[in-house]
């Protein structure tokens, strides 16, 4: 098969595309044959550029944190899955939810992309219970991409934050992978009300036309100024940021009101900012950090998804072979959505 091998750290031309052995599925494995996997900012371009020693990657390595593809073969022991059944695979395997059935897997556990071969290639092997089946009308790219990032986005919102109906949130990066989600999810799943907030023009008319009540430009616009405006001087209930900005978040966090929340999965731009402590007892703010996600979660965020409360942002489809060109992009930082890889486009 045709896959992106990463023999050494380095610039984006170190992503090799070159022919390798189909993996074969052991005992409780399925093959995917692979039609999406997405680029991501930390997960590909950071760990490629090898800045993300931390996490453990053994070289070479065929990259790709996620998947959605064609059940292509099936490993012994494995009952749930046929061939040609549509499915979607990410992050750590096996899940925990294997932990009561494994049909028999006893291979190895990491991260997929980082522990074991990832998406970047036409055929995987994945555990199959950490496999899950698409609704009907979602198709494979989109899928992936709400693989990587609505059910992280999801559970901050839904489980960590409990944001509820009636409720405002404030959402940073409205233009970026985890706020233009984060809007639909507030909007159209909780029925909360939204401000999207970002550091340009563009994205801020993003997150008005993914449904947002009300949009600002933290970098043309005093954030809490206008925060305080619009909630009638009340503050938020959520506050939703996965950037750390330092020049941005002490803003947003003077943003929350009583009793508020801030939930966050990421910190690309700190890690440090200055909180202000009188402003969390005075406000009684809880703040929680919450990576990953609850993979009970998982068909929720798809049959969203397929019933289109929760699009996800794809500005590109290419060919696995332009992986480098599509890391460069990533890298960037102008992209306005998603890159997505499809193998069975070259
Ligand atoms: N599954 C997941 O998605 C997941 C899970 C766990 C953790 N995370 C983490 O969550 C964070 C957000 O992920 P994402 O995919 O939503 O990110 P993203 O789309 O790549 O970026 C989000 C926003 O961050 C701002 N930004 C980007 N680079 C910046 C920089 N150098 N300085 C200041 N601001 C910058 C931009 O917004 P403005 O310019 O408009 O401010 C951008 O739209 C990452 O740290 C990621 O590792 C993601």
């Amino acid at each position: 098969m045709k896959a992106i091998v990463i023999h050494r750290y380095g610039p984006p031309d170190v992503l090799s595309y070159e022919t390798v052995p189909d993996p074969q599925p052991r005992e409780g494995e399925i093959r995917i044959r692979i039609h999406a996997a997405t680029v991501n900012r930390v997960l590909d371009v950071s760990l490629r550029a090898g800045k993300e020693g931390a996490r453990g990657a053994t070289l070479p390595l065929i990259p790709g944190v996620d998947c959605a593809g064609i059940v292509d073969a099936v490993g012994p022991g494995v009952t749930k899955w046929r061939k040609d059944m549509r499915v979607a695979a990410a992050g750590m395997m096996p899940l925990d939810a294997c932990a009561e059935d494994n049909d028999g897997y006893a291979g190895p556990t990491g991260m997929m992309g980082i522990k074991r071969p990832g998406g970047f290639a036409e055929l995987i092997c994945v555990p199959a219970c950490a496999a899950i089946e698409l609704p009907a009308g979602l198709d494979f790219h989109h899928a992936a991409v709400v693989m990587r990032h609505v059910p992280t986005a999801w559970n901050l919102l839904c489980n960590v934050a409990e944001l509820e109906a009636g409720e405002t949130v404030l959402v940073m990066g409205a233009g970026g992978n985890l706020g233009s989600i984060g809007i639909q999810i507030a909007k159209n799943v909780i029925g909360a009300k939204v401000i999207a907030a970002a550091g340009s023009d563009d994205r801020v008319k993003m997150g008005l036309d993914l449904g947002a009540d009300h949009a600002i430009n933290y970098n043309t616009h005093d954030l809490q100024a206008e925060v305080h405006k619009i909630t009638g001087g009340k503050g938020v209930n959520v506050l939703y940021d996965n950037i750390a900005n330092p020049k941005v978040l002490p803003k947003a966090f003077h943003a929350i009101g009583f009793d508020g929340r801030l939930v966050t999965a990421g910190a690309h731009a700190g890690p440090d900012v200055t909180i202000d402590f009188s402003h969390l007892y005075h406000k009684r703010i809880t703040i929680k950090g919450r990576p990953g996600y609850h993979p009970p979660d998982v068909p929720k965020c798809l049959a969203a998804a397929a019933e289109v409360k929760v699009s996800a942002q794809i500005e590109r489809i290419l060919p696995l072979s332009r992986a480098a060109e599509a890391h460069r992009l990533v890298e960037s930082g102008e992209s306005l959505g998603k890159i997505v890889l499809d193998p069975t486009l070259g």
